[in-house]
């Protein structure tokens, strides 16, 4: 954790505790029985946090529409840690949904002086050309710059509204000293996240958001954004049942019949209810009760599991009515892998990482210098076995390049066990990369010029 118990989102210097993590933030852990057809990264316990999967996981159970967004600061070479999410981006999109990716210019301009030019040639050439060549599908993909996409500023500006700097100096620690482009970033991200439900980008549906931990705390805003933006909270009730309870704010309080010396149009409010029972029963639910005048409704039957199929039904009666709509992201969250030497993996050190485009023998070089599980002689390593909590070799296997369950377990088993050596780990290691290494370059050769059809009309 960068400053105290705050995570900054610009510090490549990031808690592992994920324990902690989970419990300081509220986060919920991964219970892999409920995922539908797990993942790599599921099985393996890499997706160790989220919030709100139980959402999508819903939509994909029900055929439901459903969309990641992503998005990619456009500096510097892509490596194996940036696959991760890409990894996630691509199970998600074999699972129905549709995928937006955000080319984060306006913000590598603001926190690292990237130009808008420079930022949109790395984006395309490093990130988009890697995408493709990670297997994102561009029939169902559309990516988009920060700068050119008006309705995610329009949004962000908008949604500024909603917070002000004593809460952006809580959240990211910014002070009098911090340059405003930097302070406009946070609110472009939750532009950037809000926006793939508006009418024009594919309107109402739940968005998931896969990201390392470092992006949390842009993800909490944008939540609390949202939510603040709602007309309608459901709520579970302790009792049993759900309430759905008018949150009446300048914008509606009109539709919601509150005159202006305070009193309550009766008929006014007795519309909206009709409209907001209507929705309800239609969902199938029949024991309700209502108090207009304190502006609840009242569900009996309902389960916390009824939560996202009622709220969806508030959301479009907001829209109806004239509000946004806007229903707070799902996200999941990564472990972040170790790097190369022991440390952590930082694309400005080359040595703890293995670049997309690395060759054969650079990768070579640098998985035989990584750091090892293994014991200091060969005898005590048949007697005590490898650690593999420790071994950069056994964790990027597990991480990347091997994909079959049963070949990793008996990887581990050898190397815990003493019978594989430290020195054959780290071969076993490089064959795997190897493979995929150039399996990935003959990918890029064959996209390479079509890279178009992964971008946006707003964005060519
Ligand atoms: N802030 C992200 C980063 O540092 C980039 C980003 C911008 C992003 N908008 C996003 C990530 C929306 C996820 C979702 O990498």
């Amino acid at each position: 954790m960068a400053k105290g118990d705050r995570i900054d989102p610009w510090s490549s210097d990031q808690s592992t505790d994920y324990g902690r993590i989970v419990d300081q933030f509220g986060l919920e852990t991964v219970d892999l029985s409920s995922i539908p057809n797990p993942g790599m990264l599921h099985r393996r316990g890499i997706v160790f946090a989220h919030r709100d999967l139980d959402v999508v996981v819903g939509c994909i159970h029900q055929a439901n529409p459903f969309g990641v967004l992503t998005g990619l600061m456009p500096s510097g070479r892509m490596h194996l840690g940036h696959s991760m999410v890409i990894d996630q981006v691509r199970w998600f999109q074999n699972q129905g949904a549709d995928i937006t990716v955000t080319v984060a210019d306006l913000e590598a301009l603001a926190t690292r002086g990237t130009s808008l030019s420079e930022g949109r040639k790395t984006a395309i050439n490093e990130y988009v050309h890697n995408y493709a060549a990670l297997g994102l599908d561009p029939q169902t993909t559309n990516v988009y710059f920060q700068s050119s996409r008006p309705a995610v500023q329009r949004l962000a500006f908008t949604l500024g509204r909603r917070t002000n700097l004593s809460e952006f100096e809580a959240i990211y620690g910014f002070g009098g000293d911090t340059n405003l482009a930097h302070v406009q970033a946070p609110l472009v991200q939750v532009g950037d996240i809000l926006h793939p439900q508006l009418e024009e980008f594919g309107g109402l549906r739940p968005i998931v958001v896969p990201v390392g931990i470092d992006q949390d705390p842009h993800l909490r805003l944008t939540r609390d954004i949202a939510q603040k933006t709602n007309w309608f909270n459901v709520k579970i009730r302790k009792a049993g049942g759900i309430t759905v309870a008018l949150s009446i704010q300048e914008d509606n309080a009109a539709m919601f019949g509150l005159m202006n010396g305070g009193t309550v149009d009766k008929g006014i409010r007795t519309r909206v209810f009709k409209k907001m029972e209507t929705g309800i029963r239609n969902l199938g639910f029949s024991d309700l009760s209502t108090n207009e005048k304190h502006g609840t409704l009242e569900i009996y039957g309902a389960t916390p599991s009824d939560r996202p199929s009622i709220r969806m039904v508030m959301l479009s009666l907001e829209r109806e009515m004239g509000g946004m709509g806007l229903m707070p992201p799902c996200s999941t969250y990564h472990r972040f892998a170790v790097g190369m030497t022991g440390d952590k993996m930082s694309s400005s050190k080359p040595e703890t990482t293995i670049f997309m485009d690395d060759e054969i023998e650079e990768m070579s070089k640098k998985v035989k210098r990584a750091h090892s599980g293994g014991q200091p002689t060969v005898e005590e390593h048949r007697r005590l076995g490898g650690d593999c909590s420790k071994d950069v070799a056994f964790q990027y296997l597990q991480f990347f390049f091997e994909k079959d369950d049963s070949v990793l377990d008996e990887i581990r088993r050898d190397y815990e066990s003493g019978r594989l050596l430290a020195g054959e780990i780290k071969q076993l290691c490089i064959n795997s990369a190897s493979e995929w290494l150039l399996d990935l370059k003959e990918k890029r050769d064959q996209w390479e010029g079509r890279l178009d059809e992964f971008l946006s009309q707003d964005s060519l």
